[in-house]
């Protein structure tokens, strides 16, 4: 088997506009095209994942609404596992404004609705399939109380975390004793240990920072420059990202975390797992949008097999 993922986080729907450059404050572009499509950060990595192999289950909420029944057909369709996609009666399905310029560059506002919403007692629920998973996988992107109750049970039943601080924002730091892996870009580097990000030599300070309130496995996602790994002692480890042409950028952070869980769930050492990882976000980028953007398993294994020549 290739692992069971159990992802824990948001899901909105992606509303984006291509820009000729980003407005300034007050600016109204002339943009285009626009594409409407499946989002959120744990929507995204649960569909990398489950694209590479992994069997997924999806733990979020969606609204009553034509956009929550769309989300559901979504994961159906990509062999997501909905028993713990929860209906929220009131609040609606999230939503993110995303506008890409010329260089395939994002800024986003995201509405997350109904899956900020997500209860402690809504994720209890999912505690057995929690217990049967190689990886448990959370964002910052839902409730503080459900990223707190995802790491408890996990911990509980012995099943590693990988936490991926995005979009950063104040949680409580005592998670961070009770998780495995956790995967900060430079800016949530910086914003968790206060010290800026740029070079190798600041990933290592910063990696060591994170270390110490309590992370054994820190990976610092450098962009294209690929990913630093830092798993104590006097320096860590640069993996290389994969050298692409970049249409949009937006997922790739989530290409990256989704293509990790699998990788991970499915054996594969730390080393091996982050290659694999930088090179389902190196695909990720060469197609537009979020979910559908997420290659294959195939895609990434021909494209892994051409590096190599
Ligand atoms: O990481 C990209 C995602 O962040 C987008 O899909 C958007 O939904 C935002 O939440
Ligand atoms: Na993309």
């Amino acid at each position: 088997s290739q692992g069971i993922v159990t992802v824990v986080g948001s899901y909105v729907t992606d509303l984006m506009s291509r820009t000729p450059h980003m407005p300034k404050v007050g600016e109204t572009v002339l943009g285009g095209p626009f594409k409407m499509g499946p989002g959120g950060k744990g929507g995204n990595q649960a569909v990398a994942a489950a694209r590479q192999g992994s069997a997924v289950y999806m733990v979020t909420k969606v609204g009553d609404d034509e956009f929550g029944a769309y989300a559901r057909a979504n994961f159906t369709k990509e062999t997501i596992n909905t028993q713990y996609v929860f209906v929220d009666p009131v609040e609606a399905t999230g939503a993110a404004l995303i506008a890409v310029d010329d260089n395939g560059d994002n800024l986003i506002v995201v509405a997350l609705g109904a899956c900020g919403t997500l209860t402690t007692e809504e994720v209890t629920q999912a505690s057995q399939v929690i217990a049967k998973s190689d990886i448990v996988l959370v964002q910052l992107e839902t409730s503080n109380e459900a990223v707190i109750a995802t790491v408890a049970l996990a911990k509980g039943h012995g099943v590693p975390v990988i936490l991926n601080p995005a979009p950063y924002h104040e949680f409580p730091r005592e998670i961070l004793q009770d998780i495995t892996y956790i995967t900060p870009n430079e800016t949530e580097a910086c914003s968790l240990t206060g010290l800026k990000v740029d070079t190798e030599a600041d990933a290592l300070q910063a990696a060591k920072a994170i270390y110490v309130m309590g992370v054994p496995n820190v990976l610092i996602t450098l962009g294209k420059k690929g990913c630093y790994y830092y798993h104590g002692g006097e320096s860590g480890k640069l993996y290389p990202g994969f050298e692409v042409q970049a249409l949009d950028t937006t997922g790739a952070g989530d290409a990256f975390n989704g293509g990790l869980a699998y990788a991970l769930a499915s054996g594969q050492a730390l080393g091996e797992a982050i290659i694999h990882a930088n090179a389902v976000a190196a695909l990720s980028v060469t197609k537009v949008g979020t979910s559908p953007a997420m290659p294959t398993i195939d895609e990434v294994l021909a494209f892994k097999a051409v590096d190599k020549l």
